[in-house]
């Protein structure tokens, strides 16, 4: 038998479309499979069915994974990302403007060191694995190395997964800015050795429009202009407090979209974490381009930045994605950015379901990320990037999810008490990269 094959045998889930607001899931929004087989083959789903349908397929010998009592989905999605503030979560006080001063900017200008850089990328790529997180779009900081070392650390675990050197070219310490266009020429030898590469993309980074003059936010509009198969990551519209810098820093545009859209930075590859403070008009003009809103939930809360209006964003027909934005979000797995989610709906009277919440985690990230070829569902020929959850992981849970009296109760469970105590295993490219055993 082929070393590179093998069978898990699970409670499987996956969604082919969204499966809308309501209770009941949209139909043939999901698929579920109450004893499953997912066969990979070389990195990737060769087979999806009943367990007892395909074992007469299955070549004799074949490895057989035994994960029943667990629920395998597509690996979560994390769409907005700093690895370089792993370390300074959970630090107290004030919102925004006053935070990056304190305690972001400094802690950012210690990834000018190469071994620095790989010692967090590292310790980060642990952490995600081991909250169930496959694929994430990541700000590293303003310096080159600290993208080498993060690309180089996600290419050696055959990682799918986008990732930028943040461009700054003032209003922060002088050892965290670039120089206008040396950022640019910096970030065209990063693309040139990383996008592309493995399952790499890159994704330009400007960090938000009080950093970049307009100079550089042109030039790296010129860099999307050129190779429109480059992702782009920047914040928008966060904190009452950064909507009037803005105003006063770019006082000929009409708004804070504005300033992106004169530079050419609003396409369908593009993501506008927060987006909290918006009128329907600019939903309106994000929607036409196809670019998606990152909804933050636990760092709006963290921060006290907003109640993130998911509804209206829907109403526009604007994409969304969910997003843990660690370091100004206060946890890194997608159970807890979910969590986070529905409490910010409840505060709005938009409750969120475990359906709308695992479809966004998965298909909807990666649709959103235009990934979704590669990456957010169980089926033939799509990356095996996939996640092991127990639903009885903690006395408590256990407790919980067998007064379940549906799929729909579990997941909702799931969301609201699970962590990484939920996740036994995460698989990426076929291989298991984090097991609770
Ligand atoms: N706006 C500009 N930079 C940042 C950042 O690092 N985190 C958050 N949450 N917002 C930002
Ligand atoms: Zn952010």
């Amino acid at each position: 038998t082929n070393n590179d094959s093998r069978v898990l045998r699970a409670e499987l889930l996956s969604f082919d479309a969204d499966p809308g607001e309501a209770d009941t899931p949209a139909a043939g929004s999901v698929r579920h499979i109450a004893d499953g087989a997912l066969w990979i083959e070389n990195g990737r789903i060769r087979a999806v069915d009943d367990f007892s349908r395909l074992a007469p397929e299955l070549p004799a010998g074949i490895e057989v994974v035994d994960h029943r009592e667990k629920l395998i989905m597509p690996g979560f999605i994390d769409s907005h990302v700093h690895y370089v503030q792993l370390e300074i979560m959970a630090s107290y006080g004030r919102q925004l403007l006053d935070w990056l001063n304190d305690y972001t900017f400094p802690e950012e200008c210690r990834f000018a060191a190469r071994e620095h850089a790989e010692l967090l990328s590292a310790a980060f790529l642990g952490e995600m694995l081991r909250v169930g997180t496959t694929t994430a779009q990541v700000f590293c900081s303003s310096h080159p190395v600290s993208v080498d070392a993060f690309f180089s650390a996600c290419h050696r675990r055959d990682l799918r997964m986008l990732a930028g050197k943040v461009l700054m070219d003032r209003h922060a310490p002088d050892a965290l800015c670039d120089d206008t266009l040396g950022g640019i020429r910096d970030t065209e030898r990063l693309i040139g050795d990383w996008h592309g590469k493995g399952r790499l993309g890159y994704s330009l980074t400007p960090r938000f429009a009080p950093t970049s003059s307009r100079a550089q936010l042109d030039a790296t509009g010129g860099l999307v202009r050129n190779d429109p198969s480059l992702w782009l990551q920047t914040h928008l519209a966060e904190n009452t407090g950064e909507l009037d810098w803005v105003a006063e820093l770019f006082p000929g545009s009409r708004d804070y979209l504005a300033v992106y859209e004169q530079s050419g930075l609003v396409g369908p590859r593009s993501t506008f974490a927060h987006g909290i403070h918006l009128d329907q008009e600019m939903r309106g003009r994000l929607a036409e381009r196809g670019a998606n809103l990152a909804f933050c939930p636990s760092s709006n809360l963290f921060l006290g930045s907003g109640l993130f209006d998911r509804l209206a964003a829907r109403e526009a027909g604007l994409n969304i994605s969910y997003a843990s934005d660690v370091g100004g979000g206060t946890d890194l797995s997608g159970l807890a950015t979910l969590k986070a989610a529905y409490q910010v709906g409840q505060l709005r009277g938009q409750p969120l379901t475990a359906w709308q919440g695992f479809y966004g985690l998965t298909l909807g990230n990666a649709q959103a990320l235009s990934l979704h070829g590669q990456v957010g569902r169980l089926a033939p020929g799509m990356e095996a990037d996939v996640v092991v959850l127990d639903p009885a992981a903690t006395p408590l849970l256990a407790r919980r999810t067998a007064r379940s009296r549906s799929l729909s109760e579990t997941l909702f469970a799931l969301m609201m008490l699970g962590d990484d105590r939920c996740v036994a295993e995460t698989w990426a490219g076929g291989r298991r990269v984090h097991s609770r055993a």
